[in-house]
């Protein structure tokens, strides 16, 4: 199975940011912990700051991968292009956020993704993308 996983803007700062809301963890030790948990899984991990290149990651992942788990984080509320995409391609795309997003701010409840993606798992911290990858493994 090959699943990629696609993190969108300041989410290279878990562990740094904000962590009273998304916790002390970075990601890349988060996905160590997960590769090993899932050795027989080909993870593919992108993350960028830039709307654009979010959305050039999903079309050449989403033709061709099993699974695509994705947090578009702030662009969420706000790119048009990134539900676009998601709608475009071929491979299920799970939506991830890590905080409870309908508990925040209410520009926080609109998302251009959900209702393109198979679901979306929220407020469950990291472990929303295991939870993502094991949806997936079975599907
Ligand atoms: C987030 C929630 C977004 O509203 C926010 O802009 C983020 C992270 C989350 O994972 O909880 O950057 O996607």
């Amino acid at each position: 199975m090959k699943i990629a996983i696609i993190n969108g803007p300041n989410l290279n700062l878990l562990g740094k940011r904000e962590t009273d809301i998304y916790g002390n963890k970075s990601f890349e030790d988060y996905l160590n912990d997960l590769k090993q948990k899932y050795p027989g899984v080909e993870f593919s991990y992108y993350q960028s700051n830039i709307e654009g290149e979010l959305v050039s990651e999903l079309q050449r992942v989403g033709y061709s991968y099993d699974g695509i788990i994705l947090n578009p984080a702030g662009y969420t509320h706000t790119s048009v292009a990134i539900g676009d995409a998601v709608a475009a391609i071929k491979t299920p795309v799970v939506e991830v956020h890590i905080s409870n997003v309908h508990a925040r701010e209410d520009f926080r409840k609109l998302s251009h993704v959900s209702g393109k993606s198979v679901g979306s798992i929220f407020g469950l911290g990291l472990k929303g993308y295991e939870l993502a990858l094991q949806f997936l493994l079975n599907k």
